[in-house]
């Protein structure tokens, strides 16, 4: 990719969108210091990225994608990864705002126990899994991208709309290359 250009100056909702290969991960990858190797500056309020540790951005970015690492241990476990002091209340309100709560209250609540990459989940259930993680943390920057490729149409519509509502307070970015998944959200300013 060259001359890319990106300004996100506000909190909001804002899309990137394009085919599949055509490098929307990378840029979101780049962003995140997962790859390096680029000539340029990316900035994060002013500052540059390479001044900024990885353990800063864990609390600047939270990245939901189509495949959220989910850990081996309890859902519990793995959602006060993002929130050590949330109370098992809070735990299972944002559970059901992903509607993953009707799934593990059959199971064993949220001390259901989680295999190895969430191996013993479907897919659609690891996706909101890793969604209720990322609303349980206080970032800046909510990053989604391809999060809801595994979801029924109906809970993504639902999970748009916790997106949507989160964009009031924070800088939410969604990757996509399904365009109606984009149709109301506001485009990054991007120059290739
Ligand atoms: N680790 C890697 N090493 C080398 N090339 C890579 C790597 N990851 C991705 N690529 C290449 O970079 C290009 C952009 O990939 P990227 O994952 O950013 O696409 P994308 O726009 O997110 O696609 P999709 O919509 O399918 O997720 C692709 O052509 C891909 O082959
Ligand atoms: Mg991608």
């Amino acid at each position: 990719m060259h001359n890319i250009n990106i300004e996100i100056p506000e909190n909001g909702l804002y899309s990137i969108a394009g085919v599949s290969g055509c490098g929307k991960s990378t840029i979101i990858k780049l962003l995140t210091k997962e790859i390096d190797g680029y000539t340029g500056h990316i900035k994060i309020g002013g500052k540059d990225l390479s001044d900024i540790s990885c353990s800063s951005l864990f609390h600047i970015f939270s990245l939901v994608s189509h495949n959220s690492y989910i850990f081996k241990g309890s859902v519990k476990y793995n959602m006060l990864l993002a929130k050590s002091n949330a109370s098992d209340e809070e735990l299972i309100d944002v559970l059901k705002k992903v509607r993953l709560w009707d799934f593990l209250k059959c199971m064993n609540g949220i001390d259901t126990e989680i295999a190895e990459q969430g191996s013993n989940l479907s897919g659609g259930q690891r996706q909101r899994l890793a969604l209720a993680r990322a609303l349980l943390s206080d970032t800046m920057v909510y990053i989604f991208d391809e999060a809801t490729s595994n979801i029924d149409v109906e809970s993504e519509t639902a999970i748009n709309k916790i997106i949507s509502e989160l964009a009031k307070e924070k800088i939410v970015i969604l990757v996509s290359h399904r365009v109606t998944n984009i149709g109301q959200w506001r485009p990054c300013t991007v120059a290739s």
